[in-house]
């Protein structure tokens, strides 16, 4: 079995990735420093796949404490690299904590990856990389504007570091742009477990639903798009993850064009602000409190994926609609209730 080390995979998208890579014959193990992230999820990837996933509670920071799993686990032949903080309006607040975790984090894995030689290497990348695009739907040739954010600019750089290394590495990588990852793991172990006041769209959706935010806002109604709010391409973190083995499984039989190849990662649809909390209403019945806010400052206005590249060459199969998504989200919203003391006992940082 190919061993394959996923860093971030306590991480909402790294252990939806961790179990779609189990269960298509990949042997797994996790460097995950917890720091954003909780056992609970680690619990959740054991009890679906019926495997203990070995995870190493490393800070990739660190260079020696990295080095040394490589050390342990001589066999890893790819790398996919999720760790790396990811609030776009924390970034503002705290743009050199953001430049410091994202990038030296990468840096001294790149640096483990030379070392041992390893193949393959997957990077979790973003659709803020296009900024706000000129024209709609978006292909992996539009030219990115300036990012909005310094996480953003991580994901950028990111990009551009990972583009000169393989340059001169024995390495090929992909990476991978995310649209809108949502809802959760269909036999409701694995899910989102938003840090603080949600920011995201869904989790406000129904964190607002179950009570714990007495009602949201939507940002801005005044946009040029076919009910005025803003548009964006949700896709399912199941879909999002399936395409991360897929991409692995493309570099392992050498069917890369060329040293780094890019791909997003979306439905293809766009939907507005006011059609996804439509959907939430009628696929659960739930009447959402909401009220029309201010723009929120930095939203693009509208973005959505072409993903023809990713359907036809990584033979990519998106298996989930937007109801989907949402019912998913919401029956996993129901289950962090359930189970909020035990989350909270595990990691104080996640209340
Ligand atoms: C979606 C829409 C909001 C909350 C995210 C990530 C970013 C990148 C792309 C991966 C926007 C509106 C939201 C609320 C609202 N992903 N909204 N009320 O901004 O597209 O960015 O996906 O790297 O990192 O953050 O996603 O979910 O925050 O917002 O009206 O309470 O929902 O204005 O139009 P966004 P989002």
């Amino acid at each position: 079995m190919p061993k394959i080390l996923v860093t971030g995979g306590c991480g909402y998208i790294g252990s939806h990735t961790v179990v779609d890579l189990i269960e298509n014959g990949f042997d797994v193990v996790s460097i995950d420093d917890n720091s954003r992230s909780t056992n609970y999820l680690l619990d959740g990837i054991d009890k679906i796949t019926g495997k203990k996933l070995k995870n190493y509670k490393v800070d990739l920071k660190n260079f020696d404490e990295t080095l040394a799993v490589f050390q342990e686990n001589e066999d890893i032949i790819g790398v996919i690299h999720f760790a790396a903080y990811k609030a776009v309006g924390e970034s503002v607040e705290k743009p050199l904590m953001y430049y410091e975790n994202n990038l030296c984090s990468l840096i001294n894995l790149l640096n483990c990856v030379k070392e041992f030689n390893i193949p393959h290497f997957v990077f979790s990348s973003s659709c803020t990389v296009y900024g706000n695009p000129d024209s709609i739907p978006v292909t992996e040739q539009t030219p990115e504007k300036k990012a909005e954010s310094p996480y953003g600019a991580t994901k950028q750089m990111g990009e551009e570091i990972i583009r000169s290394f393989v340059k001169v590495a024995e390495t090929n990588a992909i990476l991978l742009r995310y649209f809108n990852p949502v809802g959760a793991h269909p036999s409701n172990l694995i899910g989102e477990l938003p840090l603080g006041k949600p920011q995201n769209l869904v989790p406000a959706i129904t964190q607002t639903a179950i009570g714990k935010l007495p009602q949201m806002q939507v940002y801005g109604n005044d946009y040029d798009t076919r009910d005025g709010s803003c548009l964006r391409d949700y896709i399912h973190v199941s879909d999002i993850a399936s395409a991360h083995t897929l991409a692995m499984r493309f570099l392992l039989e050498n069917k890369n064009t060329g040293k780094c190849e890019v791909f997003n990662l979306g439905s293809g649809n766009g939907v507005t602000v006011l059609e996804a909390i439509k959907a939430f209403e009628t696929v659960t019945g739930q009447k959402l409190n909401y009220k029309i806010g201010p723009r929120r400052p930095g939203d693009v206005v509208a973005i959505y994926a072409n993903n023809n590249h990713a359907v036809s060459a990584l033979n990519w199969q998106i298996k989930y609609d937007l109801n989907e998504m949402m019912r998913t989200a919401w029956a996993w919203e129901l289950k962090v209730k359930e189970d909020e003391e035990l989350m909270k006992k595990q990691n104080p940082v996640l209340n």
